[in-house]
């Protein structure tokens, strides 16, 4: 069967057992043209969880998520939302770039549908090991990849909504939250945030308008978590 699932061992309990395995993953056809599998960084703890596209060009050279242009803002206007960017954990909805060679330059490429299908679990068993209090969504591919075809992040940008009860497949999200002693604990509720894609930002006509409204909406999320 096609797809990222039979690449994840079940005994995979932490970030980097998953990040591990995910570096052999044939789940669908970009792992064959790309350099590596970016897998998702940060704090394994943090209260904030951003959700990209998918590695660019940067990202698949170093093997790392956010280090390009679209990172350097993402962080900035984290920085200028008031967010604490030591405590945040980034990933992709997709963990390889896809792109398309022109001449010598390889040209981004959006991931369709069956990448964003295949890639899905990677995202499904990151969740199911993370705890956030806000999964950050930004733009149309982690809107796909989390909340399905329908969600328009332009009509809903900056409001806070349920997590994962606003997903696509919200069992897919639900983590059992276990306390200290194994026991089932009283989490409070997760909530979803989804903004435009400082990717989105770089190219918009007027920038400055673009970037303040990214930093808007990131400013909801930083008062949420209060
Ligand atoms: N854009 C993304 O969506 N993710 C990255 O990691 C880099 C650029
Ligand atoms: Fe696997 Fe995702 Fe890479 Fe496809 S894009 S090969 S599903 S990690």
């Amino acid at each position: 069967a096609p797809g990222a699932q039979r690449f994840i061992p079940p005994e995979a309990d932490t970030i980097d057992a998953l990040r591990a395995a995910a570096t052999g993953c044939r789940g669908c056809e970009l792992y064959r043209d790309a350099s590596q599998t970016v897998f998702g960084r940060g704090d394994e703890s943090a209260r904030v969880v951003f959700v990209g596209e998918q590695p660019g060009d940067m990202e698949d050279q170093k093997g790392l998520p956010f280090v390009g242009p679209a990172g350097r803002l993402l962080r900035k206007a984290v920085d200028d939302a008031g967010l604490d960017p030591r405590h945040i954990y980034l990933t992709n909805a997709v963990k390889h770039f896809r792109f398309e060679l022109r001449g010598k330059r390889r040209i981004h490429q959006t991931p369709d549908r069956v990448h964003i299908t295949a890639c899905r679990p990677w995202l499904v068993a990151e969740f199911a090991r993370l705890d956030p209090e806000i999964v950050v969504v930004l733009g149309a591919t982690a809107a796909k990849a989390l909340l399905g075809p329908t969600f328009r992040v332009t009509r809903q940008r900056g409001e806070l909504l349920p997590w994962p009860a606003s997903a696509q497949h919200p069992e897919d999200f639900q983590r059992v939250p276990v306390d200290t002693e194994g026991k089932v604990a009283d989490a409070p509720e997760a909530r979803l945030l989804a903004t435009i894609h400082p990717s989105a930002v770089l190219r918009a006509d007027d920038q400055d308008k673009a970037y303040d409204g990214l930093v808007a909406d990131l400013t909801v999320a930083a008062r949420a978590l209060a």
